[in-house]
């Protein structure tokens, strides 16, 4: 078996994270590297990326007459922050360019593979078809090759804040730390106008400035970060905006391991959508908490002049009790500054936006429980590939991912009740594609929006109840660990719903 997963490390890390190497002149601090993964020195990376700079949106690409066709080429040399740099990227950008489409459009992508190792393409959060050349994670473009995706929108597909990313097992992880995500969206009927709306894109890296590689197995073991916190991939970035506006921000983690607390300064986060489904009614929430692969629509509405913080604190991440190894994350970081001109006036009105729809309110046809396996040793039974390096297995019911073996079969129009438990000393943020899950309750004893979503965090020692209606879009596809150096060690599983 082991011998028909795709090899899972064949180049040497410094190739494949291949980190955002700025032109020398732009290095102007010393060696940094993964030896200080988790240590937050924002005096030294600022001296790195500019900070301050005024908020670029992606690049956006928008459907016409029912189809969005695009060509996106993913490869090294991507520019960050308007400068040149080695990040990885769709069409020369980090974060690629953002596509914007409606229920019932096709999406026509013609993805070009210019890396050195294979990829592929994840619609996250899309209620797509799973099957043939659609949001089909089982395909692996190898170097050089490109592969045409035909992606047909559902006409009752909810509009909404999606995003996608490379999927191919192995590398995911290290692609989407180079930087390989964009942003996703369905639009629907006219919304409530607002005064600017912006995409703010999150993701993670780390300079290549000459630092050790990250080979260290109990780094990958907590999944790795990067040094930066970047949005729309620039380093604190000022949003401007005028008071009395009405902004909404899609904000999607696009992090490879980090739980953010994200907070604004001196204003609320009046939360309108979760995971892409429009609230049943709006809330103002201090702090919005964004797993990794989460999105979460707010409207922000500034009433005075000044300068305020949007700060990010990542959850801490430890394997400790374990098998020992590093407590990482713990640190809040400014992610960028809203910044407010004009004289004070009162905040704009909140308008209503339709809510999305209702979580399927069908008779429960079954049942079932999953259990993440975090553990020492090679061990994982008869699949046996779960090992991400030395004396790590990952997987889910003590088995690691292999392609070949479906892991869970489902009746087409059945709607389950899955208990997802998690016995090991981190929390794992599980993902199922294809099929939104509504979340019933949790060990944490988290208070449920009753709407449905595709990521929730499953907290240490803990346990999450969903429900599934796999009422629509037969196929197979796969659920796993957000936390993507776990997904590519094995915790991943299959599903097929048919
Ligand atoms: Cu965002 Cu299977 O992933
Ligand atoms: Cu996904
Ligand atoms: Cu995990």
């Amino acid at each position: 078996m082991t011998g028909r997963s795709a090899p899972r490390h064949p180049i040497s890390r410094r190739q494949a994270l291949g980190l955002l190497g700025l032109g020398a002149a732009a290095v102007t601090a010393g060696a940094t590297g993964w030896a200080t993964l988790g240590v937050s020195d924002t005096t030294r990376t600022a001296s790195v990326l500019p900070s301050g700079e005024p908020l670029g949106l992606p690049p956006e690409l928008a459907s016409r007459q029912g189809q969005l066709a695009v060509d996106l080429t993913a490869a090294p040399g991507a520019s960050l922050a308007g400068r040149p740099a080695s990040a990885w990227g769709y069409n020369g950008s980090s974060p690629g360019p953002t596509l914007r489409l409606r229920p019932g459009d096709e999406l026509a992508v013609r993805l070009r593979n210019g890396l050195d190792q294979p990829t592929n393409l994840h619609t996250h959060g899309l209620r797509v078809s799973p099957e043939g050349n659609s949001d089909n994670p089982f395909i692996h473009i190898a170097p050089g090759e490109t592969f045409d995706y035909r992606i047909a929108i559902p006409d009752s597909h909810p509009p909404g804040t999606f995003w996608y990313h490379p999927h191919a097992h192995g590398y995911v992880a290290d692609q989407l730390l180079a930087g390989l995500a964009g942003a996703l969206i369905v639009d629907d009927a006219p919304e409530p106008a607002v005064a600017a709306e912006r995409v703010l894109l999150i993701t993670d890296t780390t300079l290549d400035t000459g630092g050790p590689a990250a080979t260290d197995p109990a780094t990958r073991m907590v999944g790795r970060q990067g040094e930066l916190l970047l949005l729309n991939g620039q380093h604190q970035p000022v949003i401007p905006a005028a008071s009395g506006d009405l902004q909404r921000w899609r904000l999607i983690n696009a992090t490879t391991s980090r739980t953010l607390n994200l907070h604004l300064d001196a204003h609320p986060l009046t939360r309108i959508a979760f995971d892409g489904i429009t609230l049943p009614t709006a809330s103002g929430v201090d702090t919005v908490q964004l797993a990794p692969g989460n999105r979460a629509d707010v409207l922000v509405r500034p009433d005075r002049p000044g300068t305020f913080p949007l700060t990010a604190s990542t959850e801490p991440r430890r394997a400790m009790g374990m098998m020992g190894g590093p407590a990482v994350g713990g640190e809040t970081e400014v992610l960028a500054t809203l910044t407010t001109g004009g004289p004070a006036r009162a905040p704009s009105a909140l308008p209503t936006f339709p809510p999305g729809p209702a979580p399927d309110a069908g008779a429960t046809t079954g049942a079932r429980r999953l259990t993440f396996t975090m553990g020492m040793g090679g061990g994982m039974g008869p699949g046996g590939t779960g090992s991400g390096g030395q004396g790590m297995s990952f997987g889910f019911d003590g088995r690691a991912y292999d392609p070949l073996r479906t892991d869970q079969t489902v009746a087409l129009g059945a709607v389950e009740e899955w208990t997802v438990t998690n016995p090991t000393p981190m929390a794992h943020p599980f993902h199922l594609h294809v099929w939104p899950f509504e979340v019933l309750a949790d060990s944490a004893g988290t208070p449920t929006t009753g709407t449905s979503q595709d990521v929730v965090l499953v907290p240490a020692g803990g346990w999450v109840r969903l429900r599934i209606p796999f009422t629509v879009l037969p196929g197979r596809s796969v659920y796993h660990c957000h936390i993507f150096d776990h997904e590519d060690a094995g915790m991943m599983g299959t599903i097929a719903v048919s």
